[in-house]
């Protein structure tokens, strides 16, 4: 099966923030997805960094080689309710990230959130980012989001798929340039 997941606790404990998931990989290794950390700090810069251009690129949707300290902040200080952030971790260094996905709800609009996603490039293909994204929305409508808006490069094919999957349905909302917003549908 693509990105098993294999609930250590049970999904709905991690919906309410507390649990380690396991997913075991299509190449037959496991990472654990966990709730992002304040002391998460060097690891994501860390794992930002060993990102290829073209990534970080797809993720930021513009050239991003570091994060900055504010960048930091934001991304691992957050209250787990409107703003909720899963990393993945190998089983070997639990302190190695190789993929991180968020959601941030939009304050006019609290049934939407702005949904993000990125896997390391030695990692990607293999399940990781359709597991963590599933694992994601499930968080998202324990919390009361009906809908992830994504804004992606529109040749982004595997975020399309990823969005397709995780909601009952895609469309896009409106096109700039090379740039595409995406609104999926979490209903189940
Ligand atoms: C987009 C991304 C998160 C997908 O994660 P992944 O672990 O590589 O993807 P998965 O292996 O879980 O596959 C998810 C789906 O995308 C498809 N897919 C994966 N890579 C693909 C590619 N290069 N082209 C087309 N489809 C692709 C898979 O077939 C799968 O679809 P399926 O369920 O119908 O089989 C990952 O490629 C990534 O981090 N990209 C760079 C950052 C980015 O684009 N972020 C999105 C903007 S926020």
């Amino acid at each position: 099966m693509r990105g098993a997941v294999t609930p250590r606790t049970d999904v709905r404990v991690l919906g309410a923030y507390g649990g380690h998931v396991l997913v075991r990989l299509d190449s037959g290794s496991s990472v654990t997805v966990r709730p992002i950390r304040p002391d998460d700090k060097v690891a994501l810069a860390d794992s930002h960094g060993r990102l290829s251009a073209e990534t970080q690129r797809r993720r930021f949707l513009a050239p991003k080689p570091r994060l900055t300290s504010a960048d930091l902040r934001y991304l691992t200080e957050i209250d787990g309710l409107d703003h909720v952030a899963l990393v993945a971790v190998t089983e070997e260094d639990p302190e190695e990230i190789v993929a991180v996905g968020r959601f941030v709800r939009l304050p006019d609009s609290p049934g939407t959130a702005e949904f993000a996603i990125v896997v390391g490039d030695a990692y990607q293909g293999q399940g990781l980012g359709r597991a963590l994204a599933i694992t994601l929305a499930d968080a998202a409508r324990a919390r009361g989001v009906k809908r992830f808006a994504a804004t992606v490069l529109s040749d982004n094919h595997a975020i399309h798929r990823l969005l397709q999957t995780i909601g009952s349905r895609l469309d896009s909302t409106g096109r700039s340039g090379e740039v595409e917003e995406l609104l999926a549908d979490l209903a189940a």
